[in-house]
């Protein structure tokens, strides 16, 4: 998402809006003269029989460097936004490269082209759950299994799952439960647990921006409470006039939009940036709001996207992604980024866009009454402890992300990896190989690449011994 804080690699969760300048296209995604895309006949439920109707779900299919009777399929999950074709130097294709794979990247519904209903009403967003897009995939990834064994002769042939942010936690949930189509996966930055009162996120923008020195977050306070002073003495449109919106909003749909003026950067690893850039500017309030303003821009960081009449809107539009992903935490997920509350750690966003704020955002969004069941929604998925093996969990040592994610577990078969270095945030390590990765990045993306070895070696013996459909499912239990 924007350097909005969603949970898009490019995203950020949040709000999703902030793209990351330094995770930018050309460098996860290829062009789209490169693409080599398709179409696939998804049915629009999963779940109920009742319910006919299909659609038509666009996917990516990177053959060139796949050796049908070794190499593993990867299965690129894309979430929140347009699904774009993994570059030639992202993560997932360099491991295709050095396993001889081959990567499927599939568009999530409801977003991008993949759009199986006439609009984005309320109504319609009924079938816009991550358990219908698990659902797809595994529909999808069963369906090219049994093609390309026909195909090629070869053994039906298990999965590994690669995702980062929301599709993160979808590569985790999706080998929990599909354990038959796939046999491990990558989670980055995988936002497993639903937390409604998400307030970990803004504490974790502190401790970040603490690592360029106390004045950065101490700026930013003072910066946002002056703006909130403004806002209270009665000249709230010129507060809203100064960051580019000229009609009147929310009080909290501005506060929002504040705290992702210092979390966009925070998130997409663009920290040390954001900081000295503050740092630099004299100590003067105008100054730092103009600053501010002038970051904001940068980003693409627009203030009327965050009013609830702007995602409000029914009309599909490619290219947004606000309204369904704000669904998709008032139904399910929750996340949303309240202040901080842990002992001595000074919100880094207004006081007071808390729960009851976000309720009311949600109903005013979609008309209806609709929160999200954290407790419901983790006890189906096992949150941060799912029972289940093979996966690793990725996360980015300054990424606010971090605190709904996997950073250690009990369950010796689940992999934790914190990658812990300057600008190390969302998705980290999903990016391409580049002369100015730290060393612990580089070092990482080498250990994940050797668990993957071990772990496609495995794999292929088991699917020597029963190369059938039938006992792949059962695969892991015949082994032992
Ligand atoms: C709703 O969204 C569509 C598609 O982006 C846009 O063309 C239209 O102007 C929007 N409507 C309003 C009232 O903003």
């Amino acid at each position: 998402m924007k350097l909005i804080a969603i949970a898009l690699c490019l995203l950020a969760l949040s709000s999703a809006k902030v793209w990351n300048p330094h995770m930018h296209d050309d460098k996860l995604f290829e062009t789209a003269e490169n693409s080599n895309v398709f179409w696939y006949e998804q049915r629009l439920d999963h779940f109920n029989p009742q319910k006919e109707g299909t659609f038509q779900q666009r996917y990516y299919d990177i053959d060139q460097y796949w050796d049908p009777e070794t190499g593993p399929l990867f299965l690129y999950i894309c979430g929140e936004g347009t699904c774009r074709q993994p570059a030639d130097n992202s993560f997932v294709v360099n491991l295709a490269k050095k396993f001889n794979g081959r990567v499927l990247a599939l568009e999530h519904r409801f977003y991008g082209e993949t759009q199986p209903t006439e609009d984005w009403s309320t109504e319609n967003l009924q079938f816009l759950t991550p358990d219908q897009g698990l659902a797809d995939l595994a529909q999808f990834a069963t369906d090219k299994s049994r093609e390309f064994s026909e195909q090629y002769g070869i053994p039906h042939r298990r999965w590994i799952c690669v995702g980062g942010s929301y599709p993160g936690a979808l590569s985790a949930w999706f080998r929990y439960k599909y354990p038959h189509v796939a046999f491990a996966s990558l989670s980055s930055s995988g936002v497993v647990n639903a937390i409604p009162d998400y307030h970990q996120y803004d504490e974790q923008v502190f401790f970040s921006t603490s690592k360029s020195g106390s004045l950065c977050p101490e700026r930013f306070v003072k910066a946002h409470k002056y703006i909130e002073s403004i806002v209270n003495s009665g000249n709230r449109l010129e507060a809203f006039k100064t960051f580019g919106y000229d009609k009147d909003m929310v009080d909290g749909e501005f506060y929002y939009f504040i705290g992702d003026l210092i979390a966009g950067p925070v998130q997409y690893g663009g920290r040390t940036d954001f900081c000295d850039g503050l740092m630099a500017v004299d100590d003067d309030m105008d100054q730092i709001i103009n600053y501010l303003v002038n970051f904001a821009k940068g980003m693409g960081l627009v203030l009327e996207q965050y009013t609830a009449e702007f995602t409000a809107n029914t009309t599909i539009d490619y290219d947004k992604n606000m309204r369904q992903w704000t669904y998709q935490t008032c139904a399910n997920l929750g996340y949303f980024q309240t202040p901080a509350k842990a002992e001595g750690v000074p919100p880094m966003r207004p006081a007071n866009i808390e729960v009851d704020f976000w309720e009311e955002f949600c109903e005013r969004v979609f008309g209806i009454n609709i929160f999200p069941d954290a407790d419901h929604w983790n006890a189906r998925y096992g949150a941060t402890s799912p029972a289940t093996t093979k996966i690793i969990f990725t996360n980015g040592g300054e990424d606010p992300w971090q605190h709904a994610g996997v950073t250690e577990t009990k369950n010796p078969h689940l992999i934790p990896i914190v990658i812990d270095c300057d600008n190390c945030a969302h998705c980290v390590d999903l990016g391409g190989d580049h002369p100015t990765d730290a060393p612990e990045l580089t070092e990482a993306r080498a250990r994940i690449a050797d668990i993957f070895e071990k772990w496609i070696q495995q794999e292929l013996e088991m699917e020597r011994s029963f190369p059938t459909e039938a006992k792949a499912n059962l695969r892991e239990l015949l082994s032992k």
